[in-house]
């Protein structure tokens, strides 16, 4: 497009694209969406009459080859997001597809596949990993203030979600880890270094709670070739809106993120604010927890702006199919583990990231006989070192000197 701006064709009118259409939008930004497309003419027109997009469709294919677009953002049930790539690949515009890529591995390798043989920039619309938050605790990363990531910790729980398709594991491929493990994953992945392998998955999944054949509740962990381990936890039953929590701790620190339920806005009405009062609210009145600005609390222009920029700069973005098809691996590794409780390998058919990495610790060289465990002040102000002799392995403590 001219200028570099870019037509959007946005395929799905429900409530990501209610958050896509907000992003592009809302503020002032220099890419339209020029065509939506929705199962039912009225949704499309409600969205294009609310966010002054020219074209509505019920067609996914005429939406996706509108001569007006060249970048195609899918925002559908998940079972339909590889017919929108292939399409779109066929076409040959850019594609962003939200989250999870595919219903598994298998579909999310063909979407990868399409998209590389047709040449066309991809982009895996991860929001979570690119709110303001997560952006300055994994540049902290990179700057070493945390030293070596070990362990990262990912919580996404609420009531479980607004539309029918999602609780039809036909349609949605999956229950709690499929919508919301997805996301816990990728944010783990970036915090431990996505050209770190995952190599394999221990997960418990059940149905506690809703009469569904999918898991309404899952606890996991990822062990990665570097020692590293990620936990998520899922859950569509948590009460209370939607808790969205990171950890992060390394051999030098650590972070820890609150992205919704307490973001520092606590707001309490007893008439009401008669209205939305943030995703997954609960409750109108009381103490309420609203979000100063919800499309930048869960990444959204942060995610496009890179998508855009990437674009143009024709670079890689942060998020790409690629990333969504290893987090598809990962979830196929959960369910696996969830069925034998057993760790599952991660089952990866090119890892594009390093190899042969060692996970046994780095030991830290106190003097030239001993290794230094630890360092602690006492309440009476010695300061007491720990050390293993490097010879023996033998523990001992000693009162470290002062000058
Ligand atoms: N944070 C995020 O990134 C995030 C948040 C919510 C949803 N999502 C993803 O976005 C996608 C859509 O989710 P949503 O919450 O917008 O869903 P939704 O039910 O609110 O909207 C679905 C849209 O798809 C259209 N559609 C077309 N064919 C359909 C079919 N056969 N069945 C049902 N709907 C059909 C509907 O008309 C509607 O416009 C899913 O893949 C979901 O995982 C991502």
């Amino acid at each position: 497009m001219a200028d570099n701006t870019h037509g959007v064709t946005l395929l799905g009118a429900g409530l990501i694209g209610m958050f896509y259409a907000m992003t592009l939008h809302d503020q002032r930004r220099r890419d339209r969406i020029r065509v939506v497309q929705s199962r039912t003419e009225e949704r499309a027109q409600a969205l294009a009459r609310e966010w002054d997009i020219p074209h509505v469709e019920t067609d996914m294919r005429r939406a996706i080859e509108h001569p007006d677009t060249d970048v195609v953002v899918i925002g559908l049930p998940n079972n339909l997001h590889k017919e929108a790539v292939l399409a779109a690949a066929q076409a040959g515009k850019a594609v962003l597809c939200t989250k999870p890529l595919g219903v598994n591995a298998q579909d999310a390798a063909e979407m990868l596949h399409a998209v590389e043989e047709a040449g066309v920039f991809h982009g895996y619309l991860e929001d979570l990993a690119y709110t303001p938050k997560t952006l300055k605790a994994l540049a902290s990363i990179r700057n070493g203030a945390l030293g070596k990531v070990t362990w990262t910790r990912s919580r996404e729980a609420h009531p479980g979600p607004h539309s029918d398709w999602f609780w039809d594991q036909k349609q949605s491929g999956g229950g709690a880890i499929v919508d919301l493990g997805c996301h816990c994953i990728a944010i783990g992945r970036n915090f431990i270094g996505k050209d770190i392998r995952p190599t394999e998955a221990m997960c418990w999944a059940a149905t506690q709670v809703k009469p569904i054949d999918a898991e309404d509740n899952a606890i996991g962990l990822v062990r990665y070739e570097n020692g590293a381990i990620s936990q998520f936890e899922v859950s569509w039953t948590y009460r209370g809106g939607m808790d969205l929590r990171d950890e992060v701790a390394g051999t030098e620190g650590a972070v820890r993120l609150d992205h919704f339920l307490r973001t520092g806005m606590e707001l309490f009405t007893a008439t009401g604010e008669k209205g939305y009062v943030a995703e997954k609210a609960e409750s109108e009145t009381g103490w309420l927890f609203p979000v100063g600005d919800e499309v930048h609390a869960l990444g959204y222009p942060h995610m496009f702006t890179d998508m855009f920029e990437s674009l143009d700069g024709d670079r890689a973005p942060m998020e790409t199919f690629y990333d969504g098809y290893v987090v598809n691996a990962i979830m196929d590794a959960c369910y696996a583990s969830a069925r034998s409780k057993r760790w599952e390998p991660v089952k990866l058919e090119t890892w594009r990231g390093q190899t042969g990495l060692s996970s046994a610790p780095e030991a830290v060289d106190y003097d030239e006989k001993h290794y230094l465990i630890k360092k602690e002040l006492m309440p009476d102000g010695r300061r007491k070192l720990i050390l293993k002799d490097k010879a023996t392995g033998e523990m001992l403590q000693r009162i470290e000197e002062r000058s």
